[in-house]
């Protein structure tokens, strides 16, 4: 019998992350952006990382279709647009900065480091979906990381 959902949530809770913007560009080249935790490395060679996520979100059908997307690795200043890109909003770029990348999806400002991958594989996950990507380009910054833990924001600080 499978753990029961707040037992599963509460436990998962107790695992902590960075915080990703997954963005993406739709086949009506509209933008997407979704803030995601589940982000992991996968191979150093080829160079490859995985992101989950969930089969009814915004992003999903983006990501199915554009077989591309980029990580956006948020720094310590960024809560604010962790906040964005996991809320509801209509336009989650509106007066947003931003260069474009890889087929022309957003490459967010001010972020510790950006993916810029090409889907090679995905898998379905349940409610969720993994999608694999091969990393043409990376860019780095310097700085701190937001973290999640216990469904707050935290600093490596405290
Ligand atoms: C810190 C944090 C981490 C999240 N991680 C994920 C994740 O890994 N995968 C996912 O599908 N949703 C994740 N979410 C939820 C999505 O960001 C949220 O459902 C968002 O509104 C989906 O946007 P969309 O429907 O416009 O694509 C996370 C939310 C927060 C606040």
């Amino acid at each position: 019998m499978p753990v029961n959902s707040d037992e599963f949530r509460s436990a998962l809770s107790r695992f902590p992350s960075g915080v990703t913007v997954v963005t993406s560009r739709d086949e009506e080249e509209r933008f997407h952006g979704i803030t995601v935790s589940a982000f992991c490395s996968l191979s150093l060679d080829p160079p490859r990382v995985l992101i989950c996520v969930e089969k009814t979100s915004g992003s999903h059908l983006a990501l199915e279709s554009s077989k591309a997307f980029v990580v956006n690795m948020l720094s310590a200043e960024q809560k604010d647009v962790s906040d964005r890109f996991a809320s509801l909003a209509e336009d989650k770029f509106e007066s947003l900065e931003f260069e474009t990348g890889i087929d022309g999806i957003p490459l967010l400002i001010g972020c510790l480091a950006t993916l810029e991958c090409r889907v090679t594989n995905s898998y379905d996950g349940g409610d969720h979906s993994i999608f694999v990507g091969e990393v043409e380009k990376a860019t780095v910054n310097d700085g701190d990381p937001i973290l999640y833990f216990r469904g707050d924001y935290r600093s490596i600080s405290s």
